[in-house]
């Protein structure tokens, strides 16, 4: 009677293990989110656990890079919420996700464009094992400004458009305001320096795949200050593809006299 009972338990349990085993393995996932920094940014990788009861053991970052093509562990978050990490990341990198929450977020201080790659989130689960996810970390330059003279500073005024997005503009429109078409070439507007009537207001339009964006231009050629220069105007989904729009025009040696 006794072991009978006793063998009902245990394949009660056998049941209940193969149930649960299953049950939890249906529906676990974790999420990461691809990230986009720019150079000496600060970084901040998601990653979390949904639809688990599973205990959490530790979580284990880890990575490849420009820097360091390798994958190799870099941060380890203990059950307890204690850290570990290689000792040269000592201050670059911080735990800002929550154990309980199964969330292992961390954020990366001061990132270089050797940190561009792949960091891969791994959460230590108990009966599961390891489930893991790949976050792509891109590491884009900042826009700069260069100038260019033009070739012959006399004859035109040269004006460029300059976009920091990517990929690279595939198109580039100018148009004047209430005025005819401009003579262009790119992101290239050329005004002849004599003529006041080309005075006004230039609007360029640099366009991607993923959308577009504007910037305008005030040129006036008459007065002892030449021209009245900037505005950064944004338009649509660029903004998220990090896209910026600098305008600016050559100094030729002829206007400073
Ligand atoms: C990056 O984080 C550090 C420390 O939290 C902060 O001092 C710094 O201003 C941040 N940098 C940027 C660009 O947000
Ligand atoms: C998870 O941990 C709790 C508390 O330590 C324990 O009671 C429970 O049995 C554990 N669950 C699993 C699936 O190991
Ligand atoms: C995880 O933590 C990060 C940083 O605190 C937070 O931004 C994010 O919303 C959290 N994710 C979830 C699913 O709670
Ligand atoms: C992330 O990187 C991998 C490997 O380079 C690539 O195959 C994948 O398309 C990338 N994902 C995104 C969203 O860029
Ligand atoms: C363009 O023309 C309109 C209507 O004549 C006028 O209101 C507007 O101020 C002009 N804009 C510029 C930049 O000259």
């Amino acid at each position: 009677m006794y072991g009978r009972r006793n063998t009902f338990n245990l394949s009660l349990y056998g049941l209940f293990l193969i149930y649960f085993k299953c049950s939890s393995l249906a529906g676990v996932k974790s999420i990461g989110h691809d990230t986009t920094v720019t150079n000496g940014g600060n970084a901040t990788l998601l990653c979390h656990l949904t639809e688990t009861e599973e205990n959490l053991t530790h979580i284990v970052w880890q990575k490849h890079t420009r820097g360091n093509p390798e994958r190799h562990t870099f941060f380890i978050i203990h059950r307890d919420g204690k850290t570990e990490h290689q000792s040269y990341l000592q201050d670059k990198v911080k735990f800002v996700g929550d154990i309980k929450e199964k969330n292992g977020s961390i954020r990366l201080l001061g990132m270089s464009l050797l940190d561009d790659g792949i960091y891969t989130c791994i959460f230590n689960t108990f009966p599961s094992g390891q489930i893991l996810t790949n976050i792509n970390v891109t590491v884009h330059d900042p826009p700069e400004l260069v100038v260019i003279i033009p070739d012959d500073p006399t004859e035109a005024e040269e004006y460029h458009c300059l976009v920091d997005c990517n990929p690279t503009p595939t198109s580039y429109i100018w148009i004047k305001v209430n005025g005819s078409t401009p003579h262009s070439e790119g992101n290239k507007l050329f005004i002849p320096k004599s003529s006041s009537d080309l005075n006004g207001v230039y609007i360029c339009t640099a366009s991607n795949e993923y959308g577009r964006v504007s910037g305008v231009l005030y040129v006036d050629n008459t007065g002892s200050t030449d021209i009245c220069w900037g505005l950064l105007g944004l338009i649509s989904s660029c903004a998220i593809l990090g896209f910026t729009v600098v305008l600016f025009y050559t100094v030729s040696r002829a206007q400073e006299k």
